[in-house]
């Protein structure tokens, strides 16, 4: 009797259990695009490192320009500059956003417009 009652309550742990694991599992695929966001979102975006070791070697190491136009106190718009950072232009690279995350975009527009 005592056995049974043990089998018995072990079996309910065990779906109690899975029950739980099923729960992470939901919550596991929630994680990536959370992390991704609070990654994203930190505002810790090193526009001026960002800049530098990409976009220095062809606009000039103070960004007024080399290879590539001067960046510095561009007069572009914010939508004109992303659209030249996204697509490319002439020798001008595309960068993804895997490259370059729309934060950072924004950032380094903001970086450079602000010189
Ligand atoms: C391989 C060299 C190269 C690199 C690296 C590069 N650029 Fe350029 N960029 C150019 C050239 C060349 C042009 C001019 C394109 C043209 O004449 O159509 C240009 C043009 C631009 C323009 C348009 C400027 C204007 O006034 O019309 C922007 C904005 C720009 N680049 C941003 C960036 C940013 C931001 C980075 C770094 C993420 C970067 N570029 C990296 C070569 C480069």
């Amino acid at each position: 009797m005592n056995l049974k009652k043990f089998l018995m309550a072990s079996g309910l742990s065990m779906v109690l259990v899975l029950g739980a694991c099923g729960g992470d599992e939901d919550a596991g695929t929630d994680e990536p695009a959370t992390e991704e966001d609070s990654g994203a979102s930190s505002g810790d975006v090193d526009a001026e490192g960002i800049a530098q070791s990409t976009c220095a070697s062809c606009h000039g190491e103070d960004f007024s320009g080399a290879v590539g136009p001067a960046l510095a106190g561009t007069s572009l718009s914010e939508d004109e500059f992303e659209e030249t950072v996204r697509n490319g232009s002439g020798q001008m690279p595309a960068y993804s956003e895997d490259q370059i995350n729309n934060e950072e975009l924004s950032a380094l527009y903001t970086f450079f417009s602000e010189q």
